[in-house]
């Protein structure tokens, strides 16, 4: 693989008009620049499959642990214990199991019939109206709900506690995301953690405050309440973020692709695969454990180009 000179294709993450229609480019560098360096904000784009497919995998020369968003990796900020998709192994897989061990398939399908409710609800109000927003009617709502009915977020606070998620992941149109010293350390959900250790429940955040586990120190304990507001903080960005983009994407293809809509619509089944298809791999940036991993002596950077940066844009930004 060898790295172009940056005049021959050009992908910033911030620029407007790129993420307006990405596809051109992310073509391009495919085809001309594989492993694309960005002289401008200092980062590699990997964008064939199978160099991103094995860089992932790589947890050695690829590390998470400085941050999986550009923005995130250059602010250089303390990334608290707990963070799970900015750890690497071993911490990594003990915070992993910990969070399968509660969040659990069978967790999920307890929920549905509660799901299934708020959408009926929800969009039963709508009928007979001249029209509706998909994404402030629906898709921006739904996730939060469903976040925090797991959760145990008491339902007059979900939509505070979905705008303060969103506003931490913000960015201005052309800019990149600003990253705060306590990134990802979810302090605002501070209350609700010390009032369910008082008042047990149903939930995920009562789990968490009650599970033991093996920390990597091979101390058996439970996880400290730094460690239960970083979870927390993760579960309820990792599930309204990337769940409302998905459903106001679908809803924009869907839009624009009707004969596809009434498919769906005349047969359920093909819904699960429609899902798979409306959301287009990771969005992915990790920082080289050695400059060599690369195969350069400056600043490594790792990125896949998918998601990486406008994955913090708006929630009609192109998948
Ligand atoms: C459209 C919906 C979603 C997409 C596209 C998505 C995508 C991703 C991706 C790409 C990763 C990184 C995987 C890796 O580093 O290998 C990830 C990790 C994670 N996601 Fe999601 N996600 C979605 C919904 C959710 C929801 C609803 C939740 C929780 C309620 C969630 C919780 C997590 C957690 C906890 C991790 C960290 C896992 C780990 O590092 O072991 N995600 N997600």
């Amino acid at each position: 693989m060898t790295v172009r000179g940056a005049n021959d294709v050009y992908y910033d993450p911030y620029d407007v008009a790129i993420n307006a229609d990405p596809y051109p480019v992310f073509r391009r560098l495919r085809k001309e620049a594989p492993l694309y360096y960005n002289n401008t904000h200092d980062f590699y784009a990997v964008s064939r499959y199978d160099d991103v497919e094995r860089g992932l995998v790589d947890n050695e020369a690829f590390i998470s642990s400085r941050g999986g968003i550009l923005e995130l990796i250059k602010a250089d900020v303390e990334i608290p214990p707990g963070s799970l998709i900015f750890e690497d192994p071993p911490i990594h897989t003990i915070h992993r199991r910990l969070l399968s061990r509660v969040f659990t398939p069978k967790r999920v399908a307890a929920l549905e019939p509660q799901i299934r409710d708020f959408c009926a609800r929800s969009l039963d109000g709508l009928v007979g109206g001249g029209g509706f927003d998909f994404v402030a009617d629906l898709g921006a709502q739904m996730p939060m709900r469903v976040i925090s009915m797991l959760l145990g977020i008491p339902e007059p606070d979900q939509e505070a506690v979905r705008d303060r998620v969103d506003a931490n992941l913000r960015t201005a149109p052309g800019e990149p995301m600003q990253v705060s010293a306590d990134f990802a350390k979810g302090e605002m959900f501070g209350e609700y953690v010390d009032w369910r250790a008082e008042h047990p429940s149903d939930d995920l955040m009562t789990e968490l405050l009650n599970a033991e586990f093996e920390d990597e120190t091979g101390t058996t304990r439970r996880l400290t309440r730094d460690e239960i507001l970083t979870y927390v903080f993760v579960v309820a960005g990792a599930g309204n973020e990337t769940t409302t983009r998905l459903i106001g994407w679908a809803g924009k293809a869907l839009a624009e692709h009707p004969d596809q809509r009434r498919q769906l619509a005349e047969d359920p089944s093909l819904i699960p695969n429609a899902i798979e298809d409306s959301w287009s791999g990771p969005p992915t940036a990790t920082t080289a454990a050695s400059p060599t991993a690369t195969g350069s002596t400056s600043t490594a950077r790792w990125a896949s180009t998918s998601r990486s940066v406008t994955a913090s844009t708006s929630a009609s930004a192109p998948p």
